[in-house]
C-alpha cells in the first residue's frame, strides 16, 4: 500500500469517528420521514425453541460491584468443564436481555444502553459443553428470552477458528458469543450516521458480557479479529442486511491457568516491550 493510500484511509478512519453527526440540514432519516420501522428483534429462524431459566439464584454471583469490575480481564485459556444453562443464560441477559418495550413496539429497554435503544444486534451462539443443551449453534430470541438451535457446522471447532481469524483458542470456549448487525435497525432513525453509533453500541454489549462472566467465575475476551463471510454461511446470514462483525469467547477458567493466559503475551518481555 502506498504512503499515499495509507494517509487516505487513516483519514477516511478518523472521520468515520469523528463525523458522526456533522451538519446537513437537507437531510431526513427514514424515521423522519415516517416510514415503516423495522421490527425490533428478527423473527424465529426456525429451529427448536429451547426456554433459558430466568432464576439467576443458584448462580454463585459476585455482588461487590468494585470487585467484579476490578476482577475482569480477558481470558483465552479455558478448562472444558461445562458450564450450567443457568449461566448462559444469566450471560445472554445481562448482554442483551429486554426488560421492557417502550411504547407500542416502539424499542426494546433492554440490561445494556444503546444510541436511540435501536438495539441493532442479534445474538448467535456456538456452544459446547452447556449442561441439558446439544452443542452446536444456536440464536438468541431476546423478547422471550429463548434460544433456538440452527444447523450445526460440518466441524465446529474449525469453523469457530476459522471465523475468529485462526484464533484457535477460541474453539475451547463453552459459548462463543457472535454479534450481528441488523443495520437498517440503526439505520431507519440515524440514516447515513448510523454506523459510527453501531460501533459504539456494541463496546456495551461485551463490556457487560466480561463483566457477567466475571461476576460468576467465567472469563472471556472479546474478538474484533472476526471473518464475517465465514460466520454469516454458518448462521445463514446474507452479511448485507446483517452481518456479524463481533464475538466473545466464553468459558470455564481457573486460575492456575494464569502463566497461560500470560503467554499470550509473551512477546512483551521478549521483545523488550
Ligand atoms: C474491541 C475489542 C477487540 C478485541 N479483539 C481481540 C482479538 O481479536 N483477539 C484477542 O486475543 N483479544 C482481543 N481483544 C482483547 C484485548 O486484547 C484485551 O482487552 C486487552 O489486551 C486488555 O486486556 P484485558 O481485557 O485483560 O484488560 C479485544 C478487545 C476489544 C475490546
Amino acid at each position: 500500500m502506498t504512503e499515499q493510500e495509507i494517509a487516505r484511509r487513516i483519514q477516511a478512519g478518523r472521520d468515520f469517528i469523528t463525523k458522526a453527526f456533522p451538519e446537513d440540514a437537507d437531510y431526513l432519516t427514514d424515521q423522519e420521514l415516517k416510514r415503516p420501522q423495522p421490527p425490533l428483534a428478527k423473527a424465529p429462524m426456525g429451529g427448536e425453541l429451547y426456554d433459558l431459566p430466568t432464576d439467576f439464584s443458584s448462580l454463585p454471583i459476585d455482588r461487590d460491584f468494585l470487585h467484579v469490575i476490578n476482577s475482569r480481564k480477558s481470558c483465552r485459556v479455558y478448562t472444558g468443564e461445562p458450564i450450567a444453562l443457568t449461566a448462559l443464560s444469566y450471560l445472554l441477559w445481562c448482554a442483551q436481555g429486554v426488560k421492557a418495550v417502550r411504547g407500542q413496539r416502539y424499542a426494546t429497554l433492554r440490561t445494556v444502553a444503546c444510541g436511540g435503544a435501536r438495539h441493532e444486534f442479534e445474538c448467535y451462539l456456538a456452544l459446547q459443553g452447556v449442561t441439558g443443551l446439544p452443542d452446536g449453534l444456536y440464536h438468541y430470541l431476546p423478547m422471550t428470552h429463548q434460544i433456538e438451535r440452527l444447523p450445526d457446522a460440518a466441524d465446529r471447532a474449525a469453523f469457530i477458528t476459522r471465523s475468529l481469524c485462526g484464533q484457535s483458542w477460541g474453539a475451547k470456549a463453552n459459548a462463543v458469543f457472535y454479534f450481528s448487525c441488523v443495520f437498517y435497525r440503526a439505520e431507519w432513525r440515524y440514516g447515513v450516521y448510523a454506523h459510527p453509533v453501531v460501533l459504539i453500541d456494541s463496546g456495551h454489549i461485551t463490556q457487560n458480557l466480561y463483566l457477567a462472566a466475571a461476576s460468576i467465575g467465567l472469563g472471556g475476551c472479546a474478538v474484533a479479529a472476526v471473518e464475517p463471510a465465514c460466520a454469516n454461511a454458518a448462521f445463514g446470514l446474507d452479511g448485507r442486511e446483517e452481518s456479524i462483525f463481533y464475538a466473545m469467547p466464553v468459558g470455564a477458567v481457573r486460575p492456575e491457568d494464569h502463566a497461560a493466559e500470560d503467554a499470550f503475551y509473551a512477546f512483551v518481555k521478549q521483545e523488550g516491550l
